[in-house]
């Protein structure tokens, strides 16, 4: 059996776009059998602020320093999968603040960070997030590329052999679109599931 596929959610509502961007992705794991576990963040209301104590351990590169459990449950969960999947929808041109204190508090030296210890690879990282404005509507304004970038180039980086960034845009459109290209987005999102 292959390696599970850990996916990182961030969404504060069950009824939401980006709810069912998750339920159509993960419908597409099942589909083709494909094991996988979820860090649901707002449900387990994990903390997205570093103590003291975190702080200093990051600053100072204290890799003797333990990490807090539900850290080292996060990547006890990464650590065991092969493919590392994020699903959230794009707020003031970032992912929402929970996902990013995740990072802040998840991606640790030694565990993630490059010059001491282990750094953790997965095989694959796919960024799966949601957006109001369109994606042309977001490369005219350089956030699609920044977004892209922060993403794939730095939180990511080489912890996975291959990235990818798929946007799925323009819930905030007027004009009647919406609903069809709904519907396209989620059958994406299966499909990713699918042939993940
Ligand atoms: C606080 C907040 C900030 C947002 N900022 C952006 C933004 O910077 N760019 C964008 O395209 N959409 C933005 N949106 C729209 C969301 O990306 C969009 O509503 C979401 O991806 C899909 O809707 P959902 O909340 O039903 O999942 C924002 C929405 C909220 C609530």
């Amino acid at each position: 059996m292959r390696a599970p596929v850990h996916v990182v959610y961030a969404h504060p509502s069950e009824r939401s776009f980006t709810r069912e961007v998750l339920d159509a992705f993960l419908g597409g794991l099942v589909d083709s059998g494909r094991p996988y576990t979820v860090s649901d963040l707002y449900a387990m209301d994990f903390r997205s602020e570093l103590t003291p104590a975190e702080y200093a351990r990051e600053s100072g590169a204290d890799v003797e320093a333990p990490v807090p459990e539900d850290v080292a449950a996060e990547q006890a969960a990464l650590a065991a999968a092969d493919t590392w999947v994020f699903v959230y929808p794009v707020w003031w041109a970032d992912c929402p603040a929970r996902l990013k204190g995740w990072f802040d508090r998840v991606w640790t030296v030694g565990f993630a960070r490059a010059t001491v210890g282990p750094r953790t690879v997965a095989e694959k990282a796919l960024v799966l997030c949601t957006a109001g404005y369109d994606i042309a509507e977001l490369q005219a304004s350089g956030c699609y590329g920044a977004m892209r970038t922060v993403m794939l180039t730095d939180r990511i980086g080489e912890r996975a052999t291959a990235s990818e960034f798929v946007l799925l845009g323009g819930s905030a459109g007027s004009g009647g679109e919406w609903p069809a290209l709904k519907a396209e987005h989620l059958a994406r999102a299966a499909e990713l599931g699918r042939s993940l």
